[in-house]
């Protein structure tokens, strides 16, 4: 198939998924990648509980409330600022602070059924950054399972492959019994980016989650003039 060909493809199901959110109120036209994997991997089901990671502007987080009904707990994340979703809590904040993640624990107040990530780094547009940058985020919403994720639940992390992915495979494979690269239709067939579905979490057996930082902030400088 030719590179041309591949674009047009790719831009016929983007406008497709597009047009689709639009008729059907998501958010977004990844709301459909998430009801895709769900529809395969049985992810979610009513009652649960589930934290979307890099949720901006709530079509995960749409697809979740769905998913775990009246019963259910969604908790959203996000760097920017999310439109009110009812039945939804968000908080604004950046998961690689201590401070976001002191809140979010502070919110689930236990533990959870399952965790999304579709975070994405600000793309710089050099390949190998972007990847890492990506596996880095992945690693958060790896070390928000080891604080939260209750025993034989669930992790879906979107990632850009390259050369990193498999050790973050094998990070995911110390903590889960199942690991599954997957690509749902709704992603461009260009796109370098996978879902890893990784379920029936063993508990964070072998990690120790890094101890997080409760200080509060200092101030960088001090008032002249003395001591008071
Ligand atoms: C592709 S969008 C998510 C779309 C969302 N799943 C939806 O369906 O509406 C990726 C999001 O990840 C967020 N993100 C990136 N880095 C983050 C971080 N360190 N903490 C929290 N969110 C982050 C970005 O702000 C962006 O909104």
């Amino acid at each position: 198939m030719s590179d041309l060909h591949d674009r047009w493809v790719a831009e016929r199901r983007r406008e497709y998924y597009y047009r689709l959110a639009k008729k059907l109120d998501y958010r977004s036209r990844a709301s459909f990648k998430l009801i895709q994997i769900d529809e395969r991997f049985g992810i979610m089901k009513e009652g649960d509980s589930v934290v979307d990671l890099g949720a901006c502007p709530g079509g995960w987080s749409q697809v979740a409330k769905e998913c775990v009904g009246e019963s259910g707990q969604v908790i959203g994340v996000d760097l920017r600022y999310i439109h009110p979703l009812e039945g939804v809590q968000f908080i604004i904040g950046d998961i690689t602070d201590d401070n976001t993640m002191i809140r979010l624990l502070d919110m689930v107040g236990g533990k959870v059924d399952v965790v999304l990530s579709d975070m994405a780094p600000n793309i710089a547009g050099a390949y190998s950054m972007d990847h890492a940058r990506s596996i880095e985020l992945c690693m958060y919403a790896v070390d928000v399972c080891d604080r939260i994720l209750k025993k034989k639940g669930k992790l879906v992390t979107k990632v850009f492959q390259g050369d990193l992915l498999e050790g973050y495979l094998n990070e995911l494979r110390k903590r889960f019994e199942k690991v599954v690269v997957h690509s749902p239709k709704a992603s461009r067939p260009t796109s370098s980016e996978v879902y890893v579905i990784s379920t029936g979490f063993l508990g964070a057996h072998n990690v120790t989650p890094k101890k997080l930082d409760t200080e509060e902030a200092k101030p960088e400088f001090s008032a002249k003039g003395g001591n008071f």
